[in-house]
């Protein structure tokens, strides 16, 4: 698989998971674990982009389009900090956890558009052989360092 593919999979597994959640409370449940692998997986995934793909698309140029995707982080992570702070209650309320999944998704749907057609594209057609397999390999490793916010977190 090409790094985009691979980030693409990680994407979809993210909406999965999510949308998992998003069940469990339209069933008037709250499986709080399918959260918490979804959000686990998006802020890892979001660590790699920041850390690992971004610089170096950086250096070729594309800097008003990072800006925009590390603007976007910052929202996803804002809406993340919601939603765990809602499932932190005693009681959590439903009715605005389901409110902050909606906009997660939204967040999520349009980020990632963009970023599959002109953050990964741009990745497999203009960054050499070597940083893309640096890429893969931080994708394989699977670690982020503890409290690591991303750049434009609020
Ligand atoms: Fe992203
Ligand atoms: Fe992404």
């Amino acid at each position: 698989m090409t790094i985009a593919e691979e980030l693409e999979v990680e994407h979809r597994s993210i909406d999965t998971r999510l949308a998992d959640f998003v069940a469990s409370l339209e069933a008037g449940e709250v499986r709080a674990t399918s959260y918490r692998d979804s959000a686990g997986e998006l802020r890892q995934h979001i660590y790699l982009e920041e850390q690992w793909l971004f610089p170096p698309l950086r250096e070729i140029g594309l800097i008003p389009p990072v800006l925009v995707m590390l603007r976007e982080h910052g929202e996803l992570w804002g809406t993340l900090e919601t939603i765990d702070r809602l499932l932190d209650a005693a009681s959590p309320d439903l009715d605005a956890l389901r409110e902050a999944c909606g906009r997660l998704g939204e967040q999520l749907d349009a980020h990632n558009q963009k970023e599959e057609a002109i953050i990964y594209r741009a990745a497999v057609e203009q960054l050499d052989p070597q940083t893309q397999e640096s890429v893969a390999m931080a994708l394989a490793d699977e670690t982020m360092p503890a409290r690591w916010r991303c750049q434009l977190a609020p």
